[in-house]
């Protein structure tokens, strides 16, 4: 007796670029990570930059950067509409953060990755480099639970109800700004707690949907790229997003409408942002409480990356130790 498995060729191009990303992060890490506690956060981010971009010009792809380091007259390298891969696969849209937490690497404090998530072309939502306002929770919570446009108190309220906790139970995530400072004070008038973060908001909106973290809620204001990464990392992993930009010059008005976004106060949930399936994989540069950092030893190299994949729910930690030392040495 025999059988046989088929697997859609699309559905087996997009399994082995699940594994093919985490070279593209794991490449853009250690050449990151070289550069760790020297100051340089320009450096480094070039040195990452430089890896991502020869990684994923290797890939089966035909794929343009949506989200980048920025226009194309301002970023020598995967900018915006950028287009990367060897041009024989399927057409995507990718997503790069090829370092994110640049002063968290270049002070080597902790959680920097080198991140990037990819979908079918045009599913993924083109934001300019401007504010966005955010809100996360993780998933297993009825729809609705938390609202961008709700106070910070009701929300908390609503969540710790929602879990079936008091208040003071509950832990909110946000970047330690002064922007931040009236959110940070409703939440903890209600009795909640609050974590802060100094840079890295992607990782800060997956926190919440990782138990181990103890974080239950994102708030407040962090970089629209980081929002469309952390959304595809939740469209994998499950949980609750909600955005808006913050539109508020004549330039990013101007700068939108050629994105093909015609209405700036729009509030965006994950699908809206993130409109089919996607990968997402993030490695570490510096050990934080999502991966350990990039572990430069004697003879070899050890990286630790996160995947993941929307179309199963599939998350894999990829602990891996590269021996090729001569060839990493040179990136
Ligand atoms: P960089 O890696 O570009 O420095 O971004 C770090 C970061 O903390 C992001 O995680 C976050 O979304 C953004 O900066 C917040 O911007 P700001 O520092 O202006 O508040």
């Amino acid at each position: 007796m025999s059988s046989s498995i088929t697997i859609q060729p699309n559905l087996l191009i997009e399994r082995v670029l699940t594994i093919e990303i985490v070279r593209v992060t794991e490449r853009a890490a250690v050449s990151a990570a070289r550069l760790r506690g020297h100051g340089k956060s320009k450096d480094s981010d070039q040195a990452a930059v430089d890896a991502m971009r020869r990684e994923l010009n290797k890939l089966p792809i035909d794929g343009t950067v949506v989200i980048g380091e920025g226009e194309m007259d301002e970023a020598p390298m995967l900018f915006i509409g950028e287009k990367v891969g060897n041009k024989t696969g399927p057409k995507v849209d990718i997503a790069v953060d090829p370092l994110e937490g640049t002063t968290l690497c270049a002070k080597n404090m902790p959680g920097a990755i080198a991140t990037l998530a990819m979908a079918d072309a045009g599913t993924l939502l083109h934001a300019p480099d401007c504010y966005m306002d955010k809100i996360a929770i993780g998933p297993g919570y009825p729809k609705g639970t938390v609202d961008l446009d709700a106070p910070p108190e009701e929300n908390i309220l609503n969540l710790a109800k929602a879990k079936g906790v008091k208040p003071s139970e509950i832990t909110a995530i946000l970047l330690d700004r002064p922007r931040h400072a009236d959110i940070i004070a409703a939440i903890r008038k209600v009795g909640a707690a609050v974590a802060l973060i100094s840079d890295g908001d992607v990782a800060g909106v997956i926190h919440c949907a990782e138990a181990k973290t103890g974080i239950d809620i994102y708030l407040g204001l962090g970089g629209a790229p980081e929002g469309v990464l952390s959304a595809a990392a939740l469209r994998c992993i499950g949980g609750q997003m909600q955005t808006r930009l913050i539109i508020d010059t004549e330039e990013l008005h101007a700068r939108i409408l050629t994105m093909g976004i015609k209405d700036p106060k729009k509030k965006y949930e994950i699908e809206d942002m993130v409109r089919g399936d996607c990968l997402f994989a993030a490695t570490g540069v510096t050990t934080g409480p999502m991966l350990r950092g990039v572990h430069f030893g004697k003879d070899m190299i050890e990286t630790e990356t996160v995947v993941m994949r929307s179309v199963t729910g599939t998350v894999r930690r990829i602990v891996a130790e590269h021996r090729e030392f001569g060839k990493f040495h040179l990136d």
